[in-house]
């Protein structure tokens, strides 16, 4: 098969087009025919050698990187009953996948619990697009903040991966939301139907936002999240480790890592089929150029929504 690989973690390696053969089935997996796959802040992370065990457990090199896809099934591995051959499917990798497995790649093999069924109504580079951006917002919104109507949240980063469904997501559960973006970015959050996005160029959160009543930080901003919260309020963040000083504060200061459902996949699945939440994708061709301009913009952390690489 056809994999887009790196020789070494480090931030000169350049990603290169390899042939390689494919990853072995397994008990309980499924070998897919990788439609789409997205880039995510871990995948650079990965690259650049920031992820230690258990994500780089069975690396080797050349190295395949890479986690959401979607794409279609062409064999089944033993035991495995609630899939078949044909069926379009999207979503992530175990953790810690082998060198030669990643999502970059023609093929991938992977557990059926790290997957759900593509709806009709939604493309490759849409499912692709979700598992890991969307299974991380729904945590946050539906079960770490556990948002109620009428409460008061303040995303940071709104317009990211993770933020342009997690503003969305906290407006179906009835929200007054506040977000944080560039102004590149203020119309974007406005038609997702953010109540008040904060040019955080211009004014910090707590100028304009008192007595909220939860933070998803998304940017790794815990101080200025904090400053914007009441007394009994609640901050999840995805990306800094909050100090010793951030957890003696009143309110509560929890890092969330996510762990995904199939239940997850399905919810989000839905909603994005049926029109309740939609995300900002872009896509590029599968090539070797394609994921090394992709992982450069996601390192610049600027990027809208996602970058899909479609097949
Ligand atoms: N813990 C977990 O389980 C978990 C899971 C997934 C992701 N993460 C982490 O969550 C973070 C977000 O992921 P992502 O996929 O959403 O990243 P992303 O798509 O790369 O986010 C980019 C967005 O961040 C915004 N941004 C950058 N600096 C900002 C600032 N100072 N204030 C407000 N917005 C800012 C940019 O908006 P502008 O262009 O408008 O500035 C851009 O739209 C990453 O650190 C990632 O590693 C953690």
């Amino acid at each position: 098969m056809q994999a887009i690989t790196i020789d070494a973690l480090n931030p000169q390696s350049r990603f290169v087009l390899t042939n390689m053969p494919r990853p072995t089935l397994n008990a309980g997996e499924v070998l897919i025919n990788i439609k789409a796959f997205s880039i995510n802040p871990m995948d650079v992370a990965a690259k650049l050698g920031l992820l230690g065990s258990p994500f780089s457990d069975n690396w080797s090199f050349p190295l395949v990187l890479g986690w959401d896809m979607a794409g279609v099934i062409v064999a089944v591995g033993d035991g495995v009953t609630d899939y078949q051959v044909g069926d379009r499917v999207f979503g992530g990798l175990p953790s810690n996948h082998a060198g030669n497995n990643g999502s970059y790649a023609e093929f991938c093999v992977t557990p059926t619990t790290e997957l759900a069924k593509t709806p009709a109504a939604l493309s490759d580079a849409q499912a692709a697009a979700l598992p890991i951006a969307g299974m991380t917002a729904y945590q946050a919104i539906t079960e770490s903040l556990n948002v109620q109507p009428g409460q008061k949240l303040l995303i940071q980063g709104g317009a990211g991966g993770v933020g342009s469904l997690a503003v969305q997501l906290a407006k179906l559960r009835g929200a007054y939301v506040a977000a944080t973006a560039g102004p590149a970015h203020t119309q974007l959050l406005q038609a997702l139907g953010v109540d008040q996005v904060i040019d955080y160029h211009q004014v910090q959160p707590a100028d304009v936002l008192h007595d909220y009543d939860g933070v998803f930080d998304t940017v790794g901003d815990i101080d200025g999240g904090l400053a914007t919260l009441k007394p009994t309020g609640k901050l999840i963040t995805v990306a800094a480790q909050p100090t010793a000083a951030q957890l003696a504060q009143p309110q509560s200061v929890a890092f969330q890592f996510t762990h995904g459902t199939t239940a997850m996949l399905d919810a989000l699945a839905k909603h994005l089929a049926d029109g309740a939440l939609t995300q900002p994708i872009e896509t590029l061709p599968f090539s070797a150029a394609s994921v090394q301009a992709a992982q450069e913009r996601v390192a610049g952390r600027h990027v809208t929504g996602k970058l899909v690489i479609t097949h």
